[in-house]
């Protein structure tokens, strides 16, 4: 197609604002499906992608449209993930487009998560394009809505489209205005091959298959190419686009969006970010942007039943053949015994894996409590990162600690502001910003990223009845008064459950650990102590009482000596318990006691 023919823009929206259903309306509109194929086709194609274990991630669909001015336009249509952990996916999606939809529910508004991504498109220098959803919803306020495009994002809406994904209104509008307000892409036809990759994911027949856009010049099937941050060179076999369903093509050139496959066996083999070029006369220089994913949270993840070790090797190792943005390595622990120490983007990224572990791999897994990476200055100067509680050193080796912040923006009605603002302050927050839209306030915090791990997203959402709405960013390292804290069971250290905190926040929350597990953990024949500690000294105690077998109650004061060695026999078991530090936690209290409440 001619460069002037080809629009590229992604859709941005708060999670539930329609994006998908408006993704797949237009798809339908332009014919990539029929109404039949809508129903039977791409629901048979989701089983099998199922069945194959894949993963239906950031995707690009190409449709084709006629419009009114009675040209036909290639509109690539990128799909982008809805979640701040993936925030750096998103980048390189916004990258590659020249345009967005920026779609807002009529009836809820906008959203914290609408924001930080239009700001990322606004950054792009996209054309942004206002879609008001659901129209059709009795409870939609366009007007309300679009004033608040206006006021708060700072865009036109006068044409914002009204639209209802789920009936079909709006959609012809959606698509010429995609025509004619997104600018054509640019680039050179003739320069050096510069293509960005823009995502990749593993399918079972194809092997790796990478999304591209195309800056520079043209990508053919048989070239030799380079993957200049990755440094490795590879074959393309295939080049093509998703029409939905897969198409070849002789080539993709310079503006144009489409996948390629290059013979690559695993997905950590591709860097999102990367530039593509060609091994013969390539470009000197890579495309801007490109970064390294880091994990950001960290937690040990082990099977509840030792003898499933195995099986979650290998259900973790296959996770990871798709998504190379999550790292794992062995860890053994006293109480849980063999287990991964597993790196996620953030906590959502982390339940994902999680859930999908549960639920796909079958498996019972016990969650260690999450943590941050910390950077250690140590007394001779040199540095350290620690993203495990149980390797911090010994304390007086260490010069100064460092923890990750992050700037948090909060949207939510004003009527739950108060519970918010205490809820920041409690988590050691510093307010940067508040400011009101109608009665809606948008706050501004900077976080240590340690203290939003644990719970702080539920909280949020049970103070707010589920109307706040959170998006942050990392802002970089902070020294911190940070302290070991380690949970004794029966005098043992659970290193399941130790966890780096703020000194001023130990005590309280050694506290509730304790008073949490008293609760968890069930009576044995003996006392439990459950000790919360900094180093040597106990900051916190409860005690679990014994559960008292009366054995001598069957005597009814008989034979005193029958008394007596029948004590001795239960003394002597309760040593046994002792002796093998026999104290059985239930599952649920390793995630149960990181909940702050
Ligand atoms: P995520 O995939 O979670 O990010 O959500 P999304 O933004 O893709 O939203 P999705 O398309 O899944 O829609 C969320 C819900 O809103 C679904 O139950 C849709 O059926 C519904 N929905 C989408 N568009 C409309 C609309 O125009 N009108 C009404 N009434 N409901 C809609």
């Amino acid at each position: 197609t001619d460069r002037s023919h080809i629009r590229n823009f992604s859709i941005i929206a708060h999670i539930d604002h329609g994006k998908s259903t408006l993704a797949d309306r237009l798809i339908q509109y332009t014919g990539g499906l029929t109404e039949r194929e809508m129903s039977e086709q791409v629901l048979d194609n989701m089983d099998i992608e199922r069945e194959r274990g894949i993963t239906i991630k950031a995707q690009t669909v190409r449709l084709k449209y006629t419009a009114k001015d009675g040209e036909t336009y290639e509109l690539n249509l990128m799909d982008t993930p809805g979640h701040v952990d993936f925030a750096y996916e998103v980048s390189r999606s916004l990258a590659a487009c020249e345009g967005a939809l920026l779609v807002v529910d009529a009836a809820q508004g906008v959203e914290a998560q609408t924001l930080a991504n239009v700001y990322q498109s606004i950054e792009h220098d996209h054309e942004i394009l206002p879609v008001l959803n659901k129209i059709d919803l009795p409870a939609a306020e366009p007007e309300r809505v679009r004033n608040e495009i206006e006021e708060i994002i700072g865009l036109d809406a006068s044409d914002a489209v009204m639209a209802s994904a789920k009936s079909g209104i709006g959609i012809q509008d959606i698509l010429e205005q995609v025509v004619e307000k997104i600018p054509a892409p640019g680039g050179d036809r003739d320069a050096p091959l510069k293509a960005m990759l823009v995502d990749s994911w593993y399918d079972p027949y194809l092997g790796v298959v990478i999304l591209v856009r195309v800056i520079d010049g043209v990508l053919t099937k048989g070239q030799r190419i380079k993957f200049m941050a990755q440094g490795t060179e590879h074959l393309v076999d295939r080049v093509g686009c998703m029409r939905p369903k897969i198409e070849q093509l002789p080539e993709l050139a310079a503006g144009e969006i489409g996948f390629i496959t290059a013979q690559i066996k695993e997905v950590s083999q591709t860097a999102v970010g990367d530039t593509i070029t060609t091994v013969k006369d390539g470009a000197a220089e890579a495309l801007p942007g490109f970064k390294e994913v880091q994990s950001v949270v960290f937690c040990g993840l082990f099977p509840v039943d030792a003898a499933d070790f195995e099986k979650l090797r290998e259900s973790i190792s296959k996770l990871r053949l798709n998504d190379a943005s999550f790292t794992f390595e062995m860890e053994t622990s006293a109480a849980l015994g063999q287990g991964f120490r597993c790196g996620f983007l953030g906590l959502l990224h982390l339940e994902i894996i999680q859930e999908r572990l549960t639920r796909e791999y079958d498996l019972d897994l016990i969650t260690t409590a999450p943590s941050v990476v910390y950077r250690m200055v140590m007394n001779d100067g040199s540095e350290q990162f620690l993203h495990n509680p149980a390797d911090m050193p010994d304390v007086v080796k260490i010069a100064d600690i460092e923890e990750p912040w992050i700037e948090a923006t909060i949207y939510c009605p004003d009527e739950y502001l108060g519970g918010i603002l205490k809820l920041c302050q409690d988590r050691r927050g510093v307010q940067k910003n508040l400011t009101y839209v109608g009665d809606r306030a948008q706050v501004v915090y900077e976080l240590p990223l340690n203290e939003v791990v644990f719970d702080f997203y539920d909280r949020l959402k049970s103070i707010s009845r589920g109307y706040a709405s959170f998006d942050y960013h990392q802002i970089g390292l902070r020294s911190g008064d940070l302290v070991k804290m380690n949970i004794l069971v029966n005098g043992d250290p659970v290193d399941a459950l130790s966890m780096i905190v703020h000194r001023a926040a130990a005590e309280s929350r050694g506290r509730h650990m304790c008073e949490r597990l008293k609760d968890l953990i069930p009576r044995h024949l003996f006392k439990i102590p459950v000790q919360a500690a900094i180093g040597g000294k106990v900051i916190a105690r409860e005690t679990i009482a014994a559960m008292r077998k009366d054995v001598t109650a069957k005597c009814y004061g008989g034979d005193i000596s029958r008394k007596k060695k029948l004590l001795d026999k239960q003394k002597k078991g309760k040593a046994k318990m002792r002796e093998y530090g026999n104290v059985s936690i239930p599952q649920e209290a390793f995630i149960a006691a990181l909940k702050m409440g």
